[in-house]
């Protein structure tokens, strides 16, 4: 039995060797997707389990590539959405587990609304927890994408210069990614309007750019978020258009440089954190990252089952 985690809650679960563990097997599934995947047949680590993707908010890139993950290694997969469920006839959370409990799964890939959700189910059942995304809390399988993306393209995240840029307070992927990056040794700055910014928040402790054009300059990455809406207290933001002036990357700002590259963990606001067009450039990660999301998402399934 190793050190590696049973659950993986937040970013701080893993420390740089699990972190190794799982960019080295995601990198091994990369490699041996043709000859295995494409070749008709599945990776045997997850055979004989069930995963339950326990997702209580709506998700398109997390739940598809957590349930192609879990097919690929071979598991049954119980797809589990809330507003169909007893949930929405006040069943609670824990008799929700209970019942899904009775029918022997092995893991819980859980996504809700509230943070501490994916912290709670692993305090009521002895399966394994993973959480996709939990409130503002945590999103640690997103980070883990994104090293594994910046990994790929840079071959190390030691002493890069990461910012994160736009909706920082409402966001989970930011909460994950600030302290997976400085696991692993990178810098990070972040970058947004004053009042999505964590100022207020000392453990947060990541300095901020002034502007775009200083944060470009200086970042061999940068990872883009959405303006959370959703999550949002009204009166947050003046207008769209001022966050568009101040705040957007487009071709303009991002072509004039070489050595960077972009990331965003999707859904894109197109035209307002993004221009369409900068998507598009070659220094764009935008879809590496969903596909480097399977990969990933597999290492973690694996590692949790077998450790
Ligand atoms: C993120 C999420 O849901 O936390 N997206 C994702 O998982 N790919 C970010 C977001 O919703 O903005």
């Amino acid at each position: 039995m190793s050190d590696f985690p049973k659950n993986l809650i937040q970013a701080d679960d893993l420390n740089s060797e699990h972190l190794k563990l799982i960019f080295d097997k995601a990198k091994y599934f990369e490699d041996n997707f043709t000859n295995t995947i494409q070749n008709g047949e599945h990776f045997p680590d997850l055979k004989g389990r069930t995963v339950a993707l326990a997702f209580f908010e709506n998700s398109t890139r997390t739940r598809n590539s957590f349930e192609l993950a879990a097919k690929r290694l071979s598991s049954d997969v119980l797809n589990f959405s809330a507003n169909q469920s007893s949930l929405a006839k006040g069943e609670s959370i824990a008799d929700t587990i209970r019942t899904i409990d009775a029918m022997m799964v092995d893991i819980y890939v859980v996504r809700n609304q509230y943070n501490g959700t994916p912290a709670f189910i692993a305090s009521i059942t002895n399966n394994i927890v993973v959480n996709a995304g939990d409130g503002k809390h945590e999103h640690p399988t997103q980070a883990i994408l994104d090293a594994y993306t910046i990994l790929k393209h840079y071959g190390k995240v030691d002493g890069l210069n990461v910012s994160i840029i736009g909706d920082i307070i409402n966001s989970r992927v930011a909460r994950s990614n600030i302290t997976m990056l400085r696991t692993l040794g990178a810098d990070v700055k972040l970058f947004g309007p004053g009042t999505l910014l964590p100022r207020h928040l000392n453990c947060w402790n990541a300095p901020i750019h002034d502007n775009i054009n200083d944060a470009i300059e200086w970042s061999d990455v940068i990872i883009l978020l959405r303006i959370q809406n959703e999550r949002m207290d009204s009166g947050l933001l003046p207008s769209i258009s001022e966050y568009v002036k101040f705040y957007q990357i487009n071709v303009a700002n991002f072509a004039k440089k070489d050595k960077i590259i972009l990331l965003h963990p999707g859904p894109v606001n197109y035209g307002v954190e993004l221009e369409h067009n900068a998507s598009k450039l070659h220094n764009s990660m935008i879809d590496r990252q969903v596909t480097n999301g399977v990969f990933t998402r597999m290492a973690v399934l694996s590692l949790l089952a077998n450790r």
